[in-house]
């Protein structure tokens, strides 16, 4: 609810043992004026089972913040972080306190900041126990009531998928996800959303026993990118886009998702997952379904996610042989990245030697529709490669030569269409141009349209939209259930030759270079080149 009111929300302080939590009123605190003039989106309490990890620090807190500077987050609002390290409240508040210094390189607003922690509240305690989720509720319970939340909670798993139906039947067992008198409670789920179709399935349904699929969020952070959201108004809000985006005028389609950064310290998550189950399965095909859907019939939840189901259910399969012919994997070796030496995938921490797990994953898909039969898509993604870059490259058909058969011109650049997702967002359009000078020579030149320039850099996270959208209920930007699942109808039989093929299948490649020589060799089979980004 978006309220104008001015009135102060009650600070509350809980102590670390929550058999001992009360709440009271500081005297200074009430006098403090609010920072935030009432925001748009309902009271919500947010709840975050994982809270001392990476992604509370790096996105999620960042979020809120950023949620609250932009007014709209609701000053009838507070977070609960739920984990296992022993930590109090005042030790949570202090923590966040010191990252969001550490990650900001904006100027902090310390009132709003102040806000935001006086609202942070912590439990320490076993995901996998009963007490846990005892203290939980009367967490909430005192909570509701101080901020005046009205029962709208909004839970966040961001732990290993582990714990996922585990926390959820706590949850329900609790009667903490139980929606009545007009009040929300959902629960956003991080991926991986299971490591293959069966798996997934199993998760889809053991959620489904204790929650209804409005209630359940499958987060794809991809989707929060602004970028990858204006792809939609670019496609659709332009008719001059519209008439050309078929078969008939696109020639081929590059998605290519790109990352200097090796594994890190993820190699125990890493081993087991490979770069297509972590980027091709979610991600890459949910570029490629905002890309290839057809236009929905409204922009809401259902009709949205209908079209982009019904362009990934529309891929064609592959036998073993095809996929061999069509998909690429490899592993980076040792290297240069940015002019620093990086190490080879099989020295890095937690990384089985030997490990055949691919780091690089390119393929060739198509699409059996009318808008796209015979049109390529080809994909790729992988670490430690010399630039950081998320882009959709769109080739057109390029034109007959027969004008300039009396020319110097020998050859016609096709026009391509550049979506940039990351880092430098923007769109640009390559065409051809007349080099001036007598003689009749065409150069290649650029329409560039950058996001910065035209709409300035604001502060974001890309975790900002994903997380109004859910307070606010609309789930246009999460995975729906089909889907996760199409996704992996898509990947697994790839999986499954790859992992019999062992080592065969999977290419070295040196770190800070585009992937394996085979992933250039699959382009230029069928007479095309990667675009690869200097
Ligand atoms: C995550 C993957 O989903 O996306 C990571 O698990 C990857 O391996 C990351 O590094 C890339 O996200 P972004 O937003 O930095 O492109």
């Amino acid at each position: 609810m978006t309220s104008n009111s001015q009135t102060l929300s009650p600070q509350i302080s809980i102590e670390a043992d929550l058999n001992a939590t009360k709440v009271h009123f500081p005297q200074e605190e009430m006098e403090t004026k609010d920072p935030l003039n009432g925001g748009q989106l309902p009271p919500t309490i947010f709840i975050i089972f994982g809270a001392s990890g990476d992604l509370t620090k790096r996105k999620l807190v960042p979020a809120l913040y950023n949620l609250a500077l932009s007014q709209h987050l609701s000053k009838d609002f507070a977070v609960i972080g739920v984990d296992y390290v022993e930590m109090s409240t005042e030790d949570f508040r202090l923590k966040i306190n010191r990252d969001i210094h550490e990650l900001s390189s904006r100027q902090i607003d310390s009132g709003l900041q102040d806000w935001l922690l006086q609202r942070l509240h912590y439990i320490s305690g076993d995901f996998r126990s009963t007490q846990t989720f005892d203290k939980l509720k009367e967490c909430l319970n005192q909570l509701d009531v101080a901020h005046g939340v009205r029962g709208n909670y909004l839970y966040y798993m961001a732990t290993s998928p582990m714990f996922f139906s585990e926390i959820v039947n706590f949850l329900a067992g609790k009667g903490l996800v139980s929606q009545s008198d007009g009040c929300f409670r959902r629960v956003i789920f991080e991926k991986p959303f299971g490591h293959d179709l069966p798996s997934a399935q199993v998760l889809n349904r053991q959620l489904c026993t204790v929650l209804s699929e409005d209630q359940i969020y499958r987060i794809d952070h991809y989707l929060g990118k602004e970028t990858v959201q204006n792809i939609l108004v670019f496609r659709f809000a332009n008719g001059i886009f519209e008439p050309v985006w078929n078969r008939r005028y696109i020639d081929h389609v590059q998605i290519t998702v790109a990352e200097t950064l090796g594994v890190e310290h993820r190699g125990t998550y890493y081993e087991k997952a490979g770069a297509l189950r972590d980027m091709v399965s979610n991600h890459l095909l949910q570029l490629l379904s905002f890309v290839a859907m057809e236009p929905p019939n409204a922009f809401d939840a259902e009709a949205v996610r209908d079209e982009k189901v019904k362009v990934l259910r529309a891929i064609l399969p592959m036998e073993a042989d095809e996929i061999t012919r069509s998909t690429v994997a490899g592993q980076y070796g040792p290297g240069t990245i940015a002019g620093h030496p990086a190490l080879a995938y099989q020295s890095e921490p937690n990384v089985t030697s030997g490990s055949h797990t691919e780091t690089f994953a390119a393929l060739k898909l198509f699409i059996e529709s009318w808008r796209w039969g015979g049109v390529p898509f080809y994909l790729r993604t992988g670490k430690r490669l010399p630039r950081r870059v998320t882009e959709i490259v769109i080739q057109f058909k390029a034109a007959p030569l027969l004008l300039f058969r009396k020319t110097p011109v020998h050859q016609l650049t096709p026009n391509q269409l550049i979506i940039r997702i990351q880092p430098d967002e923007g769109i640009s359009l390559n065409f051809g141009a007349k080099i001036p000078g007598p003689s009749v020579q065409v150069g290649t030149v650029d329409m560039d349209f950058q996001y910065g320039k035209y709409f300035g850099d604001t502060p974001r996270t890309g975790y900002e939209t994903l997380l109004h959208d859910c307070m606010a209920g609309d789930a246009t930007l999460f995975q729906r259930s089909d889907a996760v699942e199409v996704g992996w109808h898509v990947v697994d039989p790839i999986l499954e030759v790859w992992g019999g093929l062992q080592s065969q299948a999977t290419h070295q490649y040196e770190a800070g270079t585009w992937g394996p020589y085979e992933s250039a060799r699959l382009l230029e089979q069928d007479g095309r080149k990667w675009r690869n980004p200097a």
